[in-house]
């Protein structure tokens, strides 16, 4: 059931379906880290508080420049006293460092407390990806496994190191510097916010279209790169079957795709901030021409509309990025949901809780009534019995297609027998642990996979403590020993892109 979610990640716009369950979970998560994140808090407080007084502190500042200034022009001295003007401009001095201090704090802290808590999911989906059944790998693709612990953490991590300061401050700011508007002036208050209100529906309207071209590209994106993986891959098959022709035409075609989608999201990304800030600019030129008649009449100071101006603009930035920034939260939202999704899968059943233990298995085994399938729906193995003797080899013959490799599956537990059971020397194997059982065994695949590691760290695989010797004497019981001594580093050589570098038969 919950499979079926993680496979389904192209929804039609990349945004939460529960954002705030989604939220109040990954918070939850930050229990660990309350005291950074009050700390955090108080910063961003700070900062934001500080941020919407220098510019009232500017006004009086200027102001009283300029009274020094009219006072020199009258009695031809030119003084600067401490009292106001030097202390006011310390004061605005200091504010302006201690903002600078407050902002950097943060940063540094709200980056160690994203990172501490990516570090914990990473955690987190490392131990599920062990616990989850085989099942799960045959349902869901390796490129969207892999996006859960890379692209879709790091986006979360991204977004609450900006996106959500900048939120925070935005709203602060906002609120902060509409109080100073009006305080200073209600009717440019409210012409300015006529204007912003225009601002924010187009806003809205473009921003609605853009996450859909956004979630358009991602899709393209997803394409190229499979198809791309794909025929990197296949490329010996590609040359063998004369397939080039054919293969650089999808190439292409999904590229065009890509530039398509690309364009208009760039496009409708691109176009909200000049519309707004045309609006804003607009809105500016009007404030403008009604604060310069009250200035020239003397019912406002120079002070003040500079202080005006400096609100103006700290509110329409925060508007012009509102959709940016509300794009980026819904998106990392949406990702820490498909982690969580991911989270809580169904695991494989558990070990039992009073498992026992067989040092080393005498090595009878015995499949007693067992029946499977790899979907419920379609039973594969009906009511199979057989037993294999301590020190008999064995050959299971059959077509392909039949169920062998499912018989080592199944013995291994990589999957559950849905009726019957599989007993070792005796015993159920589901009253071992799965790794109390699996040391018993050895196993060579069909197809061989060798980890990045010396050729002796892979002999090894099986026995991590093996010593030098019995690796060289197993490489000599495999008759590859003299082969492994042509290699440059001999066993020490590393084995790097798949072991490319080997024959399949050496692999
Ligand atoms: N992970 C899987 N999910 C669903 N069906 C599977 C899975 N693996 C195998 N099957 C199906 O189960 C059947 C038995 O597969 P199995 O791998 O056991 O065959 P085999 O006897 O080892 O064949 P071969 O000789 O080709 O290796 C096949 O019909 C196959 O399509
Ligand atoms: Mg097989």
């Amino acid at each position: 059931m919950s499979n079926k979610k993680i496979k389904n990640t192209s929804r039609k716009y990349d945004a939460p379906q529960y954002a705030m369950k989604t939220a109040k979970r990954l918070f939850s998560q930050l229990k660990d880290q309350r005291f950074r994140l009050i700390a955090v808090a108080v910063s961003i407080v700070i900062y934001t508080v500080l941020n919407i007084v220098t510019p009232y502190y500017s006004a009086i500042v200027i102001d009283a420049l300029k009274a020094v200034v009219d006072e020199a022009v009258v009695s031809g001295k030119f003084s600067l006293a401490w009292d106001p003007l030097g202390r006011e401009m310390t004061i605005l001095f200091v504010m302006y460092m201690i903002m600078a201090c407050f902002y950097f704090f943060q940063s540094c802290l709200m980056a160690s407390v994203a990172e501490n808590l990516i570090l914990k999911l990473r955690r987190q989906i490392s131990n599920k990806l062990n616990k989850l059944p085989m099942r799960f790998f045959d349902r869901n693709k390796p490129g969207e496994i892999l996006s859960r612990v890379t692209s879709d953490l790091d986006k979360v991590s991204e977004t609450l190191q900006t996106g959500l300061l900048k939120l925070v401050v935005a709203i602060g700011t906002i609120i902060g510097s509409l109080s100073f508007m009006f305080y200073y002036s209600w009717i440019l208050a409210l012409i300015f916010l006529a204007f912003m209100a225009i601002a924010v529906i187009i806003t809205k309207i473009i921003s609605k279209k853009n996450l859909k071209c956004a979630s358009e590209r991602q899709e393209a994106i997803a394409r190229l790169t499979g198809i791309a993986e794909e025929y990197y891959t296949g490329r010996d098959i590609i040359k063998a079957f004369n397939h080039e022709e054919e293969s650089v035409g999808k190439v292409y075609k999904a590229v065009e795709e890509v530039r398509l989608a690309t364009r208009d999201a760039d496009f409708l990304t691109n176009a909200v901030n000049p519309a707004v800030r045309f609006l804003s600019r607009i809105s500016q030129a009007v404030i403008l021409l009604i604060a310069g008649y009250w200035m020239i009449n003397g019912s406002m100071t120079i002070g003040v509309v500079q202080a005006y101006f400096q609100y103006l603009n700290m509110t329409a930035e925060p508007v012009t990025e509102a959709s940016f920034m509300i794009n980026s939260l819904q998106s990392a939202l949406a990702s820490a949901e498909r982690t969580f999704e991911f989270l809580d899968d169904e695991e494989e059943v558990p070990d039992t809780s009073m498992p026992v233990n067989i040092d080393r298995a005498e090595g009878r085994i015995a499949f007693e009534h067992v029946s499977f399938g790899y979907t419920p729906e379609k039973l594969l193995m009906k009511d199979i019995s057989f037993t294999a003797n301590p020190g008999q080899k064995i050959a299971v013959v059959g077509a392909t297609g039949a169920g062998k490799t499912t018989l080592i599956n199944l013995l291994m537990r990589f999957y559950e027998v849905n009726g019957g059971r599989i007993t070792i020397d005796g015993i159920t194997s589901t009253d071992l642990t799965r790794k109390g059982l699996r040391k018993n065994f050895g196993m060579v695949l069909q197809d061989t996979w060798l980890f990045g590691g010396t050729i002796a760290e892979n002999i090894a695989y099986g026995k991590p403590d093996a010593t030098r010797e019995e690796i060289v004497n197993a490489a000599k019981m495999a008759k590859v020993d003299y082969f492994i001594r042509t290699m440059p580093q001999g066993y020490d050589t590393v084995l790097e892109n798949e072991a490319g570098n080997l024959s399949v038969g050496q692999r």
